[in-house]
C-alpha cells in the first residue's frame, strides 16, 4: 500500500503587521488580557484585495513546490482548504488556477471545515493517494479573517485572536510504509454548530443581504469562547491518542506535536494533559494568533525552514474548530 508522503511545505503571511497596542486604539481591550488568554502578540491583515485567499494560498504552494522540487505542471489535484473563499462562488481551488501554471485542467476540491480544514485535507489527500488517483496533491490552507471581523469592543472577543495567512504540503506518493502519513482520524459534531458561527450572509433570509442583516451583525463571527475552550482540550488529547495508537505509536514516540493554533492556553493545556514536553510543541500564535485552516501548514512550514522538524521526525498534528470538527494526522516527515 502506496503511503502518502510530505514533498514539500510552504508558506505566506501578509505584510501588514496589527499588534496588540494597534487594537488598543480601536477596541476596548488591552495587551495585557490579550497576552495572558491567548498568548497572542501580533497578527497579520491582508492587504485586500491583492493579498486573496487565493493569491495567498498560491504564494505559499509555489514555496511548498520549490522546497518539494517539482513544478507546478506536475500537480494532479488541488483540495483548497478555506472558511473564507475569495467568493461564494466558485471555490479557491479554482480561482487558486489564475495564479498558477498548472497542466492541463485539473481537479479543485474546495473544503470548507473551518480550523479542522488542513487536517481533514491530509486525510483527504492520503486517502486519494493510497487509492492511486493522484500522484502529486497539493493541499492548501489559506485563510483571510481579518476582514470578517466586528473590529469594535462588542466583538472584541474575536477580533483579537484571529489573523490572516496561507500555508501549503505537496503530497506524493511513497512505497516505503514506514514515512509520510501513518494514521489519520477525524471527527464532527453538528449540533454544536452555532457555538461558533458566522450566520450571514445567508440563503435562509428571502434576500441574502439586505442592510437589516448587516445592521444586526449577522456577517460577524460569533463565538461561545468558554464552551469553546472546554471542548478543544478535551477533544485534542483524545484525538491525537486516537491517531497514535492506529499508527502503533505512543505520545513518548513523537518528536514533534504541531496543534492547530487556537489559543496558547489551550495549546498548554493539551500539552500537559498529554504529558508532551513543551519544548515539542509548535507554537506559533504569538505571531499570527489563530489563522484558521492555515495555521497548521504556517507553523509546520516555518518548523523546518528553521530546522527545528527534520526529514525522519514523528510528528503529531491535531485540531479543533467550528462544527464542531476535530481531527489527527501521525506523519514521519
Ligand atoms: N479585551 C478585554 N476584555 C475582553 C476581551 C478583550 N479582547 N474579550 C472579552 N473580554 C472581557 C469580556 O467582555 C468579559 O468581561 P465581563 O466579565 O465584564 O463580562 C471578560 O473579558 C471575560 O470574558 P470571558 O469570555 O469569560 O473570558 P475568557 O476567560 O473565557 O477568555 C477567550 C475569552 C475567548 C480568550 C477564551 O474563552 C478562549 O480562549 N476560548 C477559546 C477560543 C478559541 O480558541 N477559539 C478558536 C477555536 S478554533
Amino acid at each position: 500500500m502506496l503511503n502518502a508522503k510530505i514533498a514539500g511545505l510552504g508558506h505566506y503571511v501578509p505584510k501588514q503587521v496589527v499588534t496588540n497596542a494597534d487594537l488598543e486604539k480601536i477596541i476596548d481591550t488591552t495587551d495585557a488580557w490579550i497576552v495572558e488568554r491567548t498568548g497572542i502578540k501580533e497578527r497579520r491583515w491582508a492587504d485586500v484585495p491583492e493579498e486573496s485567499t487565493s493569491f495567498m494560498g498560491a504564494q505559499a504552494a509555489k514555496a511548498a513546490l520549490a522546497q518539494a522540487g517539482l513544478q507546478e505542471s506536475d500537480v494532479d489535484c488541488v483540495i483548497f482548504a478555506t472558511l473564507s473563499s475569495d467568493y461564494f462562488f466558485p471555490g479557491s481551488a479554482c480561482v487558486v488556477q489564475n495564479f498558477m501554471e498548472f497542466s492541463g485542467n485539473i481537479p479543485a476540491y474546495d473544503i470548507r471545515i473551518q480550523c479542522s480544514g488542513f487536517v481533514y485535507g491530509l486525510q483527504m489527500a492520503d486517502s486519494f493517494i493510497k487509492s492511486g488517483l493522484y500522484k502529486c496533491i497539493l493541499l492548501i490552507g489559506a485563510e483571510i479573517q481579518s476582514t470578517s471581523l466586528n473590529k469594535t469592543t462588542a466583538g472584541r472577543d474575536t477580533a483579537v485572536i484571529f489573523g490572516d495567512g496561507a500555508g501549503a504540503a505537496v503530497l506524493i506518493p511513497s512505497e516505503n510504509e514506514k514515512e509520510g502519513i501513518l494514521a489519520t482520524s477525524v471527527h464532527a459534531e453538528g449540533k454544536y454548530a452555532k457555538e461558533l458561527w458566522c450566520e450571514g450572509p445567508t440563503p435562509l433570509d428571502k434576500v441574502r443581504m439586505t442592510l437589516e442583516s448587516i445592521e444586526s451583525g449577522k456577517h460577524f463571527p460569533y463565538m461561545n469562547g468558554r464552551y469553546v475552550f472546554k471542548h478543544a482540550v478535551t477533544r485534542f488529547p483524545e484525538v491525537l491518542k486516537e491517531s497514535l495508537e492506529k499508527a502503533g505509536k505512543t505520545v513518548d514516540d513523537l518528536d514533534w506535536f504541531i496543534p492547530h493554533q487556537a489559543n496558547l492556553r489551550i495549546t498548554e493545556a493539551v500539552g500537559n494533559q498529554l504529558g508532551i514536553s513543551p519544548a515539542k510543541v509548535i507554537s506559533n500564535i504569538h505571531k499570527y494568533g489563530n489563522t484558521t485552516a492555515a495555521s497548521i501548514p504556517i507553523a509546520w512550514s516555518e518548523a523546518v525552514l528553521d530546522g527545528r522538524i527534520k526529514r525522519g521526525d514523528l510528528v503529531g498534528i491535531a485540531a479543533f474548530g467550528a462544527g464542531f470538527t476535530w481531527g489527527s494526522v501521525i506523519v514521519r516527515y
